[in-house]
């Protein structure tokens, strides 16, 4: 008893470590791993790239098996984990009428509630990593050199160690690096008025009057201490059609008025990560502004879209901005662009280093109510 005690004492943390594992290491790992694929070849980070801030340049992802393809752009990771979970929330507009809204959600429809939700996904979808099965996971998760410390009652059991891979990715995704608030616009909004150029200043007044960019890509905190630049409610912009008809929104609630409506995603970072839209459908940042701004005067432009009858007409199509205005807004989109992101020296992004740890924030996080499995508390 007392030899046990001494132990703990002298190295409570290589007794510690066995009990609690670094998550977001682990998770880090799983995250670039092209061994658990079928066939092995594509990781997570194949179509999550750092280098476009963790969304896929290319219009939509090809999977593990090339010839299967989805028909949706791979979204940016940065921020993700701040993303509210799907919720039918009511909002009190300025006259006080209460109304309920759709918010939150991971994928572009909502349709994984949260992020540990989301995150089991892609290993099993034909047209991503393509297993069969958690045993298919398990089997190759026990080959993997970075999970080799964990406990023998965990490897072996496939239940418990995919469930840890899953909480491991969730953790990974909390990661500082992916939330540092590096960009102009946070220097901004902390005072620095030098942060943002003449034209940005201009394109903030144009985002936040005319534009009426603000009543959706909110400039507020909201859940979280910074802006997140959107509300996270759903919308059909008219995003012209390409490839499978999608119908967004209404394949979780199956309510015809949500048709064709996508979830408004943050636009930080979003200099970095074009194709745009749900379905990549716009190649270029200046072409969706000039969409928002033109789409329902120049149709021919734009083509068809597949759900006509629940577009958004009331704040978007006709803006009537002119081409100097365009060019301000697009100069203020680049201002949240952060700068760890844009310049980063290695594969992953280094937020700066006053950005808080993922413990000391535990309980702001969406998913602050996931228990560890208690096989590691
Ligand atoms: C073959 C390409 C591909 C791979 C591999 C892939 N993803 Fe994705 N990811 C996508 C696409 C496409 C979407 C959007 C799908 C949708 O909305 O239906 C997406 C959506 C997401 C989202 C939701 C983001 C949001 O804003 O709603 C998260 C989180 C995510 N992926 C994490 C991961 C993780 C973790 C892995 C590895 C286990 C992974 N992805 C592997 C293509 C991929
Ligand atoms: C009525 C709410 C609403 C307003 C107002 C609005 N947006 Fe959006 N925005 C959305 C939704 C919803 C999407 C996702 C649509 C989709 O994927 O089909 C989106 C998508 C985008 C995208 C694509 C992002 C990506 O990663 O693909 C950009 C850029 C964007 N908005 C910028 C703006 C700008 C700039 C303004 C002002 C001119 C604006 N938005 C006004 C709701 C809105």
């Amino acid at each position: 008893m007392l030899l046990r005690l001494l132990v703990l004492l002298l190295i409570p943390g290589a007794v510690f470590s066995q009990k609690t594992p670094d998550l977001a290491k682990i998770g880090r790992f799983i995250f670039t791993d092209t061994s658990l694929s079928n066939p092995p070849g594509q990781a997570c980070l194949t179509c999550h790239h750092p280098d476009h801030a963790f969304a896929d340049p290319r219009r939509v992802s090809p999977g593990a098996n090339a010839a299967l393809k989805g028909n949706r752009n791979a979204p940016s990771l940065m921020y993700a984990a701040l993303i509210p979970p799907f919720a039918y929330e009511d909002i009190f507009l300025p006259d006080g009428t209460e109304i309920f809204a759709w918010e939150g959600g991971l994928f572009h429809d909502g349709r994984a509630k949260d992020l540990f939700a989301q995150v089991s996904q892609p290993f099993f979808e034909k047209h991503e990593m393509n297993l069969k099965n958690k045993a298919e996971l398990a089997a190759r998760l026990r080959k993997s050199p970075s999970l080799k410390s964990l406990p023998e009652s965990t490897l072996r059991d496939d239940a418990k160690l995919t469930y840890l891979a899953f909480r491991s990715l969730v953790e990974f995704l909390k990661d500082p690096l992916f939330r540092p608030f590096d960009a102009p616009f946070d220097r901004y909004r902390a005072g620095d008025k030098t942060a943002l150029s003449l034209s940005q200043k201009r394109g903030l007044e144009i985002y936040r009057t005319t534009a009426g960019c603000a009543d959706c890509h909110f400039l507020e905190p909201q859940n979280w201490s910074h802006p997140l630049l959107s509300d996270f409610g759903y919308d059909n912009l008219g995003a012209p059609a390409l490839g499978k008809i999608d119908p967004g929104l209404f394949a979780v609630t199956k309510d015809p008025a949500d048709l064709g409506k996508f979830r408004a995603p943050s636009l930080r970072n979003v200099e970095l990560t074009a194709p745009y839209l749900h379905n990549g459908s716009i190649a270029t940042l200046r072409e969706v502004l000039e969409f928002y701004n033109k789409r329902d005067l120049e149709p021919e432009r734009w083509g068809v879209t597949n759900y006509p009858e629940t577009v958004n007409h009331d704040d978007l199509g006709d803006l009537g901005l002119t081409e100097d205005e365009i060019t301000d807004l697009l100069h203020f989109l680049h201002a949240f662009t952060d700068d760890c992101v844009k310049n980063k020296k290695t594969t992953f992004p280094a937020p700066p280093k006053n950005t808080p740890t993922t413990g000391s924030l535990k309980l702001f996080f969406p998913d602050y109510t996931h228990r560890l499995d208690p096989s590691f508390e």
